[in-house]
């Protein structure tokens, strides 16, 4: 299902909705959210936390797993996922913090981690809903073009394209960690329902690949095709080379 949204304002709203179904239909038994960060799914954050502040929408049965984490970050370093997570959505609505997980960048085997981070995602019940963002070269979580779609949770090396793109939010380009650990290919596509989010021209491309260009570890996102339920929902720009 793809949706054209006007702006950037209304393509949130969109996902907005769908994770609102997604928290009324499990109710009590607690939805499980994954959550990506990166700027693309902000407004849509932002919109949930109106909701909850304005129109009562609950997420005290719900609980999270983030996509990525890089290696190296403590959990509360500023630029953690860990803590973007927090700061920009878990931290304003009512869902339990210590039920808000992600794969620790700080464990002294990251591999152990990655697999036992996998492990966990199972053990609760599997991803209800997953947002994602896009990057310009087609990945999704951290997973670089080449990535296999069988991967699960697993380390993973940063392309240069990415460090560059990521940096701004760092100081400089060498404090941008090169070493992640990402969801698989094959952890996400697990997710029941995915909805995708993209917006501004600089994502026309990997949208076009996603979505038109064959199913291609070129393009990882591409894998997307072959899920029974996923929404992308792009603006006027990210929509331009459909
Ligand atoms: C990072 C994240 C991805 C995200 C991508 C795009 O690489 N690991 O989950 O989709 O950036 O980021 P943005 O939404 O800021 O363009």
């Amino acid at each position: 299902e793809i949706i054209i949204a006007k702006d950037a304002e209304q393509a949130a709203a969109v996902v907005a909705d769908r994770f609102e179904e997604v928290l009324h239909a499990r109710g009590e038994d607690g939805a499980v959210l994954g959550l990506a960060t990166g700027s693309s799914p902000v407004l849509t954050y932002r919109e949930l936390i109106s909701r909850h502040r304005e129109q009562g929408l609950s997420f005290a049965h719900a609980r999270a797993f983030l996509l990525d984490e890089y290696i190296g970050l403590s959990a509360d370093h500023e630029q953690s996922y860990h803590r973007f997570i927090r700061d920009t959505f878990t931290g304003h609505v009512d869902i339990p913090d210590e039920l808000v997980l992600s794969p620790d960048g700080e464990a002294p085997d990251p591999r152990a981690e990655a697999v036992r981070y996998d492990a966990s995602i199972g053990e609760a019940g599997g991803v209800d809903i997953q947002i994602l963002g896009i990057g310009a070269n087609g990945h999704i979580g951290f997973n670089e073009p080449t990535s296999s779609f069988g991967s699960r949770t697993r380390v993973k090396t940063l392309t240069e394209q990415t460090v560059r793109d990521n940096a701004r939010f760092f100081s400089s380009s060498d404090e941008v960690p090169i070493h992640v650990l990402t969801q698989g290919l094959e952890t996400i596509r697990e997710a029941r329902r995915i909805v995708l989010i993209a917006t501004g021209e600089g994502k026309a491309r990997a949208v076009r690949d996603m979505v038109e260009g064959p199913v291609s570890a070129a393009c990882p996102a591409s894998i997307l095709q072959m899920h029974p339920a996923v929404t992308v929902v792009v603006d006027e720009s990210a929509a331009r080379d459909l």
